[in-house]
């Protein structure tokens, strides 16, 4: 019943999710859509956008559509513009999209390693402090920072990505603390291996192991957010190894991290 209820406080509410033209998004937008919310859909691949519109209209959804790339700094304004600042009151922020990149950091593409700061983070930032204020406005609101198990240690290889990572959680989690007394509630949303096209942008198929549906990672990260829980680790392995992380040294984590994920060749 209490499930319920929370899932019931979206029907109706327009809902604001970043990289919904593949993985984890398109399942985010699916859910929320099922709870009952209007979506806005934004990434660069508007074909596949248009194509989850047109499958979440015919549930009954009201849905947008807007091209961005978060790469450009100013991409939120404009999607805020569209928004928002149109009139259209955004009651839930979802920052999901982002991307990866494995490989020795000294060799690897700059541009897909500066990329990763823009998206994961600066994008992050901007869209969040362009949307919370009207949230805080109307004692409204929520936000979701899509974050990764790789937020709670070192990851080398994945060097800038975990550095990514650890910033969208921190970030979600002293947000939520600020915000909360406005009755606007933040969550990070932190999966392990989940099926998507994570692994082929970032050429990571090492990590690949044991991934979890897209679509059971947005089930309970939308559950866990409508109930307004701050963090949310959705699988069991992850809650035991974010625990036991915390229990050993962070340089033997690093090591054994290293020693395991050094590319082959
Ligand atoms: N899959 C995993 O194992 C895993 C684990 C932990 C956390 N995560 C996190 O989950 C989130 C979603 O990733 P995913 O696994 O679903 O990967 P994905 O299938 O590769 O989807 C990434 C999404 O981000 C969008 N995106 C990437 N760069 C963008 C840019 N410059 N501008 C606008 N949109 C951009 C992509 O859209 P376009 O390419 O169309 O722009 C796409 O919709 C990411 O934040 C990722 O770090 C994933």
């Amino acid at each position: 019943m209490k499930v319920l209820e929370a899932g019931m406080d979206f029907r109706g509410r327009w809902a604001l999710v970043t990289g919904a033209s593949a993985g984890i998004g398109v399942a985010l937008a699916r859910e929320l859509a099922r709870r009952g919310a209007n979506l806005i859909l934004t990434a660069r691949r508007t074909d596949r956008l248009q194509a989850l519109a047109d499958d979440l209209t015919a549930t009954g959804a009201e849905v947008r559509v807007i091209a961005a790339d978060l790469n450009d700094s100013a991409a939120p304004q404009q999607i805020f513009n569209a928004t928002e600042g149109a009139g259209l009151p955004v009651e839930i922020l979802v920052n999901n999209a982002g991307l990866g990149q494995y490989g020795a950091f000294h060799s690897s593409p700059e541009e897909q390693e500066l990329s990763q700061v823009r998206v994961n983070c600066e994008a992050v930032v901007r869209l969040t402090r362009l949307f919370v204020p009207r949230m805080v406005e109307r004692r409204r609101g929520w936000v979701m920072v899509v974050a990764s198990t790789a937020s709670f240690q070192p990851v080398p290889y994945l060097t800038t990505y975990a550095a990514t990572k650890v910033f969208d959680r921190f970030f979600a989690q002293a947000l939520a603390a600020e915000v909360a007394r406005f009755g606007v509630k933040v969550t990070a949303l932190c999966p392990g291996s989940t099926e998507s096209e994570f692994f082929d942008v970032a050429r990571a198929a090492a990590f690949k192991r044991g991934v979890q549906s897209a679509e059971d990672v947005a089930r309970q990260g939308v559950e866990a957010m409508a109930r307004g829980k701050r963090t949310v680790i959705p699988y069991f392995g992850g809650r035991f190894t974010a625990l036991l992380v915390r229990a050993l040294p962070v340089s033997l984590i690093t090591y054994a991290v290293e020693r395991a994920a050094r590319p082959k060749s």
